[in-house]
Parts: structure tokens; sequence; C-alpha cells
């Protein structure tokens, strides 16, 4: 039986007919045997929902059931009948029973009982046989899946850009490098550092922290690109919502503006949002049932105001809130928090950075729904964002999630060689590395915007879960390579 071909668990609940003799093979979730029959509840991961197997221990040998336990991999080839039981269609009579894994109860790490997600963590190797990872990462692919789908749609091109670079796109420093040379004999210049041009690249190379560079450079020919990689940061931040390691989306669009960066970003997101609606139901009723349960007992205060499936659809349902960075420092100087000094970071003047603190007040408390904040002051903004008309601001924006702060960062950008030139002066950036980049206004310049989406913080606002640790298979942290 472990080579013939099965059916899988979803297609048994949605369509199998009562009647017809089946394959299944999929892990034992839990197992519930007296005298007389033996409850085995199988899942393969092809859906949340567990086939139930009844096995009848005067036809299956009672030494093969034994080996029947939670974890164990099994094969079982029976009868679809109507399930007795309630929330199930159908079960299976089992006639035949294979144990392809077995898995010592003693030793076994997971078993039937809840789990904290901190100790799931450190057994991230196993999480996916829970319910909740299995369904984060089902919704993962699907959002994978619609991120393709919604650009491929508006006919974008999806580029690769290198995952190997020798620019730092942002401009913050927190690259991590890259190098084929001797840690323990480093060659060195004349002048005592270490001599890059021995080096594999013959110069110094990191992983890309943004796919945006040579993103724009693609659609200054192409038109309307998309990029969806793996983006590294070596910054020290051990919070919620960083991943050293985490994947991007970033579109760049020739003759786009801001507006029209700001209106593509919002459809965009609508449109995951209702995807996962329209798709993964039976996943996100599951974890939204399991944030109802978790909530249960707190006190009215700390329960959120909507549930996760409420929380979507209010996405889908409402137009976000478009500000300027300008307005938000007023609200936010005005506000309660800072007039009490509960902030961490009070607001005094315009040109302060705005801490996730302060983007969760503007998104959670005062507007209550998603905000596109807008034209940021230049000195705390990328070298590359277009320079407003008033000297000070640059045609940034922010997108602020309820329960997440920033999920997509973008720009338009700048087009005009001179201003870019001295900007990147004024900002330090090295112009002779990234003379390809400036090689784009000089020929053929043309208006253009982008963003970056980061897609574990998509992900944590689609499946409810408040930690990036766990909707990313293996996280990458500080102090944390592990699996
Ligand atoms: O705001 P960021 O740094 O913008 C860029 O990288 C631009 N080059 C994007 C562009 O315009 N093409 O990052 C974009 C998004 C953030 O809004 C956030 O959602 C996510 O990437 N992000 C992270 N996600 C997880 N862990 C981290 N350490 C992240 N840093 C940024
Ligand atoms: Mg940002």
């Amino acid at each position: 039986m472990s080579t013939e071909r099965r059916t899988k668990v979803l297609e048994v609940l949605k369509s199998a007919e009562v009647g017809t003799s089946l394959l299944v093979k999929g892990w034992v979730r839990t197992k519930r045997q007296n005298k007389n029959v033996a409850f085995i509840a199988l899942n393969d991961g092809s859906t949340i929902n567990n086939l139930q197997l009844v096995a009848d221990p005067n036809e299956i040998s009672e030494d093969l059931l034994k080996l029947v336990t939670t974890g164990a991999c099994v094969a079982a080839r029976g009868e679809i009948v109507a399930s007795q039981g309630s929330g199930q269609s159908v079960e299976m009579h089992v006639k035949e029973l294979e144990v392809l894994g077995e898995a010592d109860p003693e030793k076994y790490p997971l078993q039937p009982k809840k789990h904290s997600l901190e100790f799931l963590r450190e057994i991230a190797y196993l999480r996916p046989r829970t319910n909740t990872f299995g369904a984060v990462y089902r919704i993962r692919h699907a959002m994978i899946f619609a991120v393709h789908k919604f650009f491929n749609d508006k006919g974008f091109l999806n580029i690769h850009t290198p995952i190997i670079t020798a620019s730092d796109a942002e401009g913050a420093g927190e690259t991590f490098r890259v190098t084929s040379l001797n840690m323990d004999n480093l060659p060195k210049t004349e002048e005592g550092t270490i001599d890059y041009k021995q080096d594999f690249f013959d110069k110094e190379t990191n992983l890309t922290v943004s796919g945006q560079l040579e993103g724009e450079l693609a659609a200054m020919a192409l038109g309307q690109i998309y990029t969806f990689g793996p983006t590294f940061r070596a910054e020290n931040s051990n919070t919620t919502r960083h991943l050293a390691e985490f994947w991007m989306i970033e579109p760049e669009m020739a003759f786009f503006d801001a507006d029209d960066n700001a209106d593509l970003a919002e459809e965009m997101l609508q449109y995951l949002v209702q995807y996962a609606l329209d798709n993964c139901e039976d996943d996100l009723k599951f974890l939204h049932d399991r944030e109802v349960e978790e909530n249960k007992n707190k006190k009215e205060i700390e329960r959120p105001d909507l549930y996760l499936m409420d929380r979507l659809k209010f996405v889908v349902d409402n137009k976000f809130e478009r500000v300027t960075y300008t307005e938000a420092i007023d609200i936010l100087r005005n506000s309660k928090p800072n007039k009490k000094k509960k902030f961490k970071y009070l607001i005094d003047s315009w040109g302060a950075d705005l801490q996730s603190e302060h983007e969760r007040y503007l998104v959670e408390k005062h507007f209550k729904k998603p905000v596109i904040l807008t034209d940021y002051p230049k000195d705390i903004k990328a070298f590359y964002m277009r320079q407003n008309d008033d000297g000070k601001t640059v045609a940034a924006m922010d997108i602020l999630f309820p329960g997440i702060g920033e999920i997509i960062g973008g720009s338009q950008r700048e087009e005009r060689l001179d201003k870019l030139e001295q900007r990147m002066d004024e900002m330090g950036v090295p112009k002779e590395e990234l003379w390809w980049y400036l090689d784009t206004r000089k020929f053929g310049s043309a208006p253009h915007s982008g963003y970056g989406l980061g897609f574990e913080r998509m992900i944590l606002f689609v499946t409810g879960m408040t930690n990036i640790r766990d909707v990313i298979p293996f996280p990458r942290t500080p102090g944390n390579a592990e699996f």
C-alpha cells in the first residue's frame, strides 16, 4: 500500500461517495480505542480537517493498532461510510492498515494537547503537524499564489533581482556580508585594511536588503514589474515584527505618481485579503475561533474590537485613510498618550521618526482603519525618494495596518538626475558605486513609483498570529538560525 496512489483527505471529505473503497495516507492526530472499536483521526495536510478512520479490533490486529499512536504515519484502505458522529459527513471503515512510520509515544514531542507557541517554536521542524501551523502555512501558500495572480492579471512582469549585491539600497548599513575569504587569514592591503579585491567578486558584497534598485532598472524598460524575493537585514531588532530573513514584494511602475502608487497598494492589499476570505475559509475559521477562545477569559478592554474574520472583512469593505506626515504629527502631538507621557518616545516636534507605538495609535485608536501616511520629512527617508517642492518632504508613503504598524513602505522615485545626485551627496551615498542606477536618470528617465510589502507582516494580519516567528516556517532572528 505504501507506494500505491492515495486519495487526499480534502478530496475524500469534499466528494467521496459512500460505498467506495479508497486508500488514504497521513499522520495520526489522535486515537481513541475501546474493546470494540478504534477511532483514528488522520490528517494529511491537504486540509485542516481530519478524516476519521474507524477500525474494528476483530479485523485489524491488536499488534498493528498498538503502533497507531499520535504522530505515526499510516496508510489505510477502507470503505467510505456515512459518518455517525458530528462534524464530518463521511468516515472510513478500515479494511487494511499499514504503519509507514512509527512515533514512540514516550519520545514524540507533539501530544494531542495545547502546546504554547513558544514551545512549538523550539520544535519548528514538527509544528506544521499542528492545526494552527498547518492553517498558517496553507494560508501563506494561498497568499504567495494570490500575489502572483494579482500582478500577472494586471500585466506586470515578475523579475528576479539578485540576492548577492554590492549595494545597500536602504542605506541603513544593516547588511549581512557575503565572502569567500578565509576568515582565519584575511588578505590585507598595504594600508592594513581587508583586501576585498581578493574576494570572490573582487569587491565587498552582501545579501540584499531590497530588490528595488534593480527593479527600477527593469521598470525603465518593461513598464511594470514586481519582485518577490528573500530579503536580509542584520538589524538587531528582537521584536514580534522583525525577521533577519523575510520575503518582500516590490512592484515598480513607470509613469506612476505617488497617488497612483497608493491606489495600487490599497487595491493589492484588499485583493489579497479578499482572496484569503474566498479561498481559505476552513483555515481562517479555525484561526478565528482560536482567537475568540484565547480572548474568552480576558477583560473587555484587552479583547480586540473585531475578531479575525471581521477584521479581514473590515479591510476589504473600507477605504484606507490617507494622511500626510505633517497632519499625523499634529494628531500625535495632541493625543492623550503623548500628553500623559504614555508613549515611550514622545512626539514634540515636526521631523520626529514615527515608532510602532505611534503608528498603531493612529491606526487603532484614532482612525480605526488602515492608514496611508505620505510626505515624510526627507531626513528620515531613503535617498531615492522624490523631493517635494517644499524642500522639506519627500513623496514617501507608508501603509499602516491594525495590529501590525508598517506593512508597506514605498515612494515616488527621484527621476531628476541633479536632484538625485544632490541628495546622494547630502546623505553620503556613494555615487560611484551606484553609477548604473544614476544612468537610468541620464538615459530616458521617467517618473516612476513603487513600494515594498513585507510578506510576513501581511501573513500576520491575514492569520491573526501575533509573532512574526510564527508565520514563516523557519524564522531567522538574532541568535536563532536553527533548522
Ligand atoms: O520600508 P522598507 O525598508 O522599504 C524598502 O525596503 C523599499 N526598498 C521598498 C520599496 O519601495 N520597493 O521595507 C518594506 C517593508 C516594510 O514596510 C515591512 O513590511 C517589511 O518590508 N520589513 C520587514 N519585515 C520583517 N522583518 C523586517 N526586519 C522588516 N523590515 C522591513
Ligand atoms: Mg519602511
